[in-house]
């Protein structure tokens, strides 16, 4: 059955207004500073989500459908190696579809826990997932996950998996990346983590990635000014913007920027924002890594790579790491 998403810590801590608060600080932060930011996880409102999900069936975005390819393939390795009555933890669970492959692959899990920092699109997509497996216990539990967070224990026996596909561990710096890993094994002292991430590889690929043809990732970005428009009392003309992803080859990664059509002064409430003709805000980076350079940053996290599966073009990867340096 679909348990109440009260299981766990952060939403007692933090309810709603707080949470309004807590947006309008890092607006006002990070349109304030000298080069301009938005956080990306303020992309995933309603709207957000399901335009991620659209850009997942983009036919330029590759990593995922990589990646369930890829799943599809070591689904049955990665049940062999956690045994019988794991206990699946997904960290940004969006439409659980990479879920119902590992789902299928393990030998009766005692539980799903998916951890998303929207609510009512993971609650309506826990419910379709119980439709599939009606006999597991699925515990939704709301959390920002780039904040610490605890799970509380189950009873019964098995290995904790941990699972966080979508590469979204490129989504932090290497640095928030290697402390967000350690988090995670010490927190919610996992046996196993599973994980997905980019590979690195030619610029027009990856920038056709981030910029699909139908305009849907564009969509997306600019969709973080809508939601400050909606719920922060901002007056951002979407027209007088425009999205762009440029692949920064130094950093090995993929910017995200939303770029002022020309000079223009955007109010939010009472905060007046500046813009030159040309200048950006800096939404998003998507880190590409190697074989070698991932595993690098999960040894800092004292995590140790025990396998990693890749397509055959070699776009994508998934990895089993194991606590152990
Ligand atoms: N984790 C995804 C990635 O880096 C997220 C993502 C895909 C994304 N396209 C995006 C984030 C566009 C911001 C803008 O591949």
């Amino acid at each position: 059955m679909v348990e109440a998403a009260a299981a766990f810590s952060a939403r007692e801590i933090t309810g709603a207004a707080d949470e309004q608060d807590e947006f309008r600080n890092a607006v006002t932060r990070g349109l304030s500073a000298p080069v301009k930011t938005l956080e990306c996880k303020y992309f995933y409102d309603e709207t957000g989500s399901a335009l991620f999900d659209q850009i997942c069936r983009a036919p330029e975005y590759y990593p995922t459908r990589t990646e369930i390819e890829i799943l599809s393939d070591c689904a049955g390795e990665i049940a062999e190696a956690v045994g019988t009555g794991a206990e699946l933890i997904e960290l940004g669970s969006g439409a659980s579809m990479k879920t119902r492959i590992l789902l299928r692959a393990l030998q009766g899990p005692r539980a799903y826990v998916p951890v998303d920092i929207s609510a009512d699109y993971m609650r309506q997509a826990a419910e379709a997932l119980q439709r599939d497996f009606p006999l597991l216990a699925i515990a939704p539990a709301v959390a920002d996950f780039s904040r610490s967070f605890q799970l509380a224990p189950r009873g019964g026996s098995g290995d904790r998996l941990l699972f966080f596909p979508g590469s979204t561990i490129g989504n932090f710096d290497p640095t928030e990346a290697t402390k967000f890993l350690a988090r995670m094994r010490r927190d919610l002292v996992p046996d196993m983590f599973v994980i997905g991430f980019d590979l690195r590889k030619d610029r027009e690929t990856l920038e056709a990635a981030y910029d699909d043809a139908a305009g849907v990732t564009a969509a997306f970005n600019l969709n973080l000014l809508s939601r400050i428009n909606r719920e922060l009392g901002g007056n951002f003309d979407l027209a007088k913007f425009r999205h762009a992803a440029r692949f920064n080859e130094t950093e090995s990664r993929v910017e995200m920027h939303i770029v002022s059509r020309q000079a223009q002064t955007v109010y939010i409430d009472a905060l007046e924002v500046n813009f030159a003709a040309g200048e950006s805000i800096h939404s998003e980076n998507s880190y590409k890594y190697s074989r070698a350079s991932f595993e690098t940053l999960a040894a800092a996290a004292g995590w140790r790579m025990d396998r990693l599966w890749t397509d055959e073009k070699k776009l994508f990867a998934v990895a089993l790491l194991v606590p152990g340096g």
